[in-house]
């Protein structure tokens, strides 16, 4: 899929949000810059997260209360988990849906992912994104709308919004 705004990667990674429940992990990868931050706070606002949802730059994790819970993980920082620091970060999967931004870090300590999501740059506006999983029926669910066709956003829209 594609999407040529912010606004675009928000409401599709809304969309994809209401097919999650407690207990799914999903991972966000791309390079620096490429909108996972952005796909994360577009899915927190659709579990009904008000609060802001900014990387977590100090802390590996943040913890949003939503419908259900969400938790937002970065392991930019990580080279692998240790057991002491997967220790840390266990609460965050408890009863909560967990978005996780560099998944490669954590090598396989992750628990197993519902969905793994990409996103690459293709020009300074518009974003690949690509669901993979093994859960095939989801994937092509969740695959099938274009983004640019369904969520027309303009600045001020109030589509994305009226999600929470
Ligand atoms: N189609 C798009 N989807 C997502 N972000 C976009 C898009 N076009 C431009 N951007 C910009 O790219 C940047 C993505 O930042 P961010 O989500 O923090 O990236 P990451 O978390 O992957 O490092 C933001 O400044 C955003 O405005
Ligand atoms: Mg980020």
């Amino acid at each position: 899929m594609l999407s040529s705004s912010p606004e675009e990667t928000e409401a599709l990674a809304g969309r994809i949000a209401q097919e999650l429940r407690v207990g799914d992990v999903v991972t966000v990868a791309g390079e620096l810059g490429a909108g996972k931050t952005i796909f994360v706070r577009g899915a927190c606002r659709a579990l009904g997260v008000t609060a802001p949802v900014t990387s977590p730059t100090y802390t590996i994790g943040h913890r949003y209360e939503g419908e259900p819970d969400v938790s937002h993980l970065d392991l930019y920082r990580f080279t692998g988990v240790s057991a002491a620091e997967w220790g840390d970060l266990e609460p965050y999967f408890e009863a909560a849906i967990v978005f996780v931004e560099w998944p490669e870090a954590a090598g396989s300590a992750l628990p197993a992912a519902r969905l793994h999501v990409r996103l690459e740059h293709v020009d300074p506006t518009t974003r690949s994104i690509r669901l993979d999983g093994a859960d095939a029926r989801l994937v092509e669910r969740l695959g099938r709308a274009d983004p640019g066709v369904r969520h027309r956003n303009r600045p001020g829209d109030e589509r994305t919004r009226r999600r929470r």
